[in-house]
């Protein structure tokens, strides 16, 4: 019997790669998700890539009745990847109770029913967003929360802080994964990133304007301390980010934690600039699209990549796909997804500018 695992927000971006990791490392995942940005296509392309069925439900964690039900139904639930979350920086600057909402009060919920079924314990998704502007860099998990520039990271902070007292002397144990920037598409081609609406983030919005739907990118400022101007993040492949969460889950189940809260950053401790990623992405594919520099956008750091010694040396990972295959698949889903061979979403697949 596959050990089965609830992947909450498992028709994501990053928990539909995890799946996919899952499966193929002998675990049975249990995937629930709203929909809210996701579509039931992602799971027919995740049977497609991994060869069988998946379990999923249909539910949103803020539905108690519905994930006490779930739990009485699934009384095997071996562990807990916890994904399900909203995360738009920009959003949570409009919206900030949905995020506490979403991101916080669901969280409680579903930590509540983890302890009254005894599950053992939890991967939480966390993000380098809870160290702000690091003083020091590359940054370690020994360093402190930053200020974090929006309502989104302030709710990774809050939750990092609720699962450290939930696991406090206690049995339930909990691996938090601080997240760099996740980007690229597995090898398939078959699922990827699909952000609503408007992309805020970097990289689907070079694919949407290489593809034409998007006039051009805007890049937010050249103006900073780094070698070409433009701000520097660590890109991590999304199959790479995937595999860490087997490795965690792993570590957890064979009770190897050696603290009741483990906390790893899942980078690949290298950096690079917005123009360099431009530069990367139109050389793998061979394609050059329009972009112009404006000022920065309010909200951002300069720079910020991991030290993955931890990850490395506890867990046993690290990151083993290069910048240029990030861009390879990331464009490889772009042109699947123009080309209608991924997703019979209902919602409109771009919104106009
Ligand atoms: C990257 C760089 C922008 C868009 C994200 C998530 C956050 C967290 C960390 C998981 C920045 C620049 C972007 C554009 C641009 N992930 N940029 N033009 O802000 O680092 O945060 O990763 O928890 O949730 O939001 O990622 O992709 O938005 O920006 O120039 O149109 O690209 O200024 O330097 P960010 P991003």
């Amino acid at each position: 019997m596959k050990p089965l695992i609830l992947v909450t927000g498992g028709l994501g971006y990053i928990g539909s790669h995890t799946v996919i990791e899952l499966a193929q490392s002998g675990y049975e995942p249990l995937i629930i998700d709203n929909l809210s940005n996701s579509s039931y296509s992602v799971l027919h392309r995740l049977e497609t890539i991994a060869g069988k069925p998946f379990i999923f439900e249909k539910i949103d964690l803020n539905d108690q009745a519905a994930m006490k039900n779930l739990f009485v139904r699934y009384p095997d639930i071996r562990g807990v990847i916890h994904f399900a979350a909203s995360k738009a920086v920009g959003e949570s600057i409009e919206k900030p109770l949905l995020y506490y909402r979403n991101n916080v009060s669901a969280l409680v919920n579903l930590l509540e029913l983890i302890e009254a079924n005894e599950v053992s314990g939890m991967i939480f998704s966390s993000s380098c967003t809870v160290y702000g502007q690091p003083d020091e860099l590359p940054v370690t998990e020994r360093m402190p929360f930053g200020n974090a520039s929006s309502p989104y990271g302030k709710t990774k902070q809050i939750g990092e802080q609720i699962l450290r007292d939930a696991s406090s002397d206690k049995t339930f144990r909990c691996i938090a994964l601080r997240y760099f920037n996740p980007i690229g598409a597995h090898e398939s081609g078959l699922i990827g990133e699909l952000p609503n609406g408007i992309p805020s983030n970097l990289v689907p919005f070079i694919t949407q304007t290489a593809a034409g739907l998007r006039e051009k990118l805007r890049v937010f400022g050249n103006d900073y301390n780094t070698p070409d101007g433009t701000a520097i993040r660590d890109y991590i492949h999304v199959m790479d980010l995937a595999a860490a969460h087997v490795a965690a889950l792993s570590r957890q189940l064979l009770g190897k934690q050696a603290v009741n809260y483990e906390v790893f950053n899942i980078g690949t401790g290298q950096g690079f600039t917005v123009l360099q990623l431009i530069e990367a992405f139109e050389r793998v594919n061979g394609i050059s699209f329009p972009y112009e520099i404006v000022d920065r956008r309010p909200g951002d750091i300069e720079k910020i990549f991991a030290d993955t010694t931890l990850a490395s040396d506890v867990l046993q990972w690290r990151a083993k796909r290069s910048l240029d295959d990030m861009m390879h698949t990331a464009w490889q889903w772009q042109q699947n997804l123009m080309a209608g061979k991924t997703t019979s979403t209902t919602q409109p697949l771009y919104e106009k500018i």
